[in-house]
């Protein structure tokens, strides 16, 4: 179990007042990514732990597929107080009955498992209006939580016990004590965080000593998601167009710099990155602050340089742990840990004065090269 750090302290205790903690991932994402886990999805049991089967592309995923990806079990469950639970995003147009002791009025956690998706309307598969069948008529498929489907609720985690995969974009505030947990348990996953969570002392430990790493989609490539009416009303108060939201047919989507995080074997790990770059003092400059020297892409990389290197976040689309070693974090304590000093500001986060003029290089990670390749 983690230590957790100040920020993540700060991030657990706020985690309800996050906006961004209730952006719905949409299915396309999800299929982009999900499609090339099929073989290592196949006879598993999984569990979707932060996901309203009514609203949630995660379960319309998994279950429109469960045939075709030949899955043992699926079990999904929310949690209570899902601002949208129940509401606004459905997928199907029913919505959970009223069973015995739930107060109708209130919100629900349930939970939704499946061993068998049948071709219910007789077209030759298995769509979406079989599972809307199955979620009307499915028996015993959705039943009531005793508790409100916390991921960290003893209920959830002896769901979690009898997983195998967990897949799901989890709250991101929340995402180092989510990460904790499937570590801990020793699951495997699929699951969405925002880029900057790589910089979190401890989800950057977790991709350091190799117990996750980067699922498909690369780095640059944002993902827009749908949100509450009420969050998309305040960003187009409070936000630019384009970089915070975007509007699409007429809908505004949220928009964020997200990545999967999985345990999964992912073939561009094993990919070596051929360098070509020689190191010149003048094209590599150094760090006011740490020996390491500022690489501005993975392709540049010098073939002739052992030392430290900072680098941006889209190196670890090119990360291979048998070509590299990640060092660490340059900033705050993480920083100190790997030999930064106080820079100009008095901080201890990596400076670079370049033509005179000095500034600290924002979201850098550092590397050094292994000898052996
Ligand atoms: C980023 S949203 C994503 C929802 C859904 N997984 C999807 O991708 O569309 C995170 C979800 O986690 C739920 N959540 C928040 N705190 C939770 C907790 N402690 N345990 C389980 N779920 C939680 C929220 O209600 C929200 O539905």
């Amino acid at each position: 179990m983690f230590e957790l750090s100040g920020m993540a302290n700060k991030s657990l205790g706020s985690a309800k007042k996050e906006k961004n903690d209730e952006y719905y991932t949409q299915l396309t994402d999800i299929e982009n990514e999900l499609r090339h886990y099929s073989n290592q999805l196949k006879g598993k049991v999984i569990f979707c732990n932060c996901d309203d089967p009514f609203e949630s592309n995660f379960f319309k995923y998994f279950a429109m597929n469960f045939n075709r990806l030949g899955l043992k079990k699926l079990i999904v469950t929310c949690y209570n107080p899902s601002p949208i639970a129940g509401s606004q995003l459905a997928l199907f147009d029913i919505k959970p009955s009223v069973k015995k002791g739930m107060n109708k009025n209130s919100k629900h956690s349930y939970k939704i498992e499946i061993t068998e998706v049948k071709d219910y309307d007789g077209n030759g598969s298995t769509n979406l209006d079989d599972v809307e069948y199955l979620l009307k008529h499915g028996g015993n498929a959705l039943t009531l939580l005793n508790g409100d489907g916390d991921f960290r609720s003893e209920e959830s985690i002896a769901l979690l016990k009898q997983a195998d995969v967990v897949v799901t974009n989890p709250p991101f505030s929340m995402l180092i004590e989510y990460m904790d947990q499937l570590v801990r348990y020793k699951k495997n996953f699929i699951i969405v965080g925002s880029l900057h969570s790589l910089h979190y002392k401890e989800i950057f430990e977790l991709i350091r000593s190799n117990k996750l790493w980067l699922g498909h989609k690369p780095t640059g490539t944002d993902m827009l998601f749908d949100v509450p009416e009420d969050y998309a009303a305040e960003l187009v108060k409070t936000k630019k167009e384009g970089s915070s939201y975007k509007i699409i047919d007429g809908k505004v989507m949220g928009r964020a710099a997200v990545i999967w995080y999985t345990n999964f074997d992912v073939v561009k790990r094993h990919e070596i990155l051929y360098l070509y770059k020689k190191y010149t003092p003048e094209e590599y400059p150094k760090y006011d602050n740490l020996d390491a020297i500022e690489v501005n892409q993975a392709i540049n990389i010098p073939e002739n340089y052992h030392g430290y290197m900072g680098v941006f976040d889209s190196f670890l689309d090119k990360y291979n742990p048998d070509q590299f070693e990640l060092i660490g974090i340059p900033t705050g304590n993480s920083g100190k840990e790997i030999g930064v000093t106080k820079n100009y500001r008095g901080r201890t986060d990596i400076s670079l004065t370049r033509n005179g003029k000095t500034s600290c290089p924002y979201s850098r990670i550092i590397i050094q090269r292994k000898r052996k390749i």
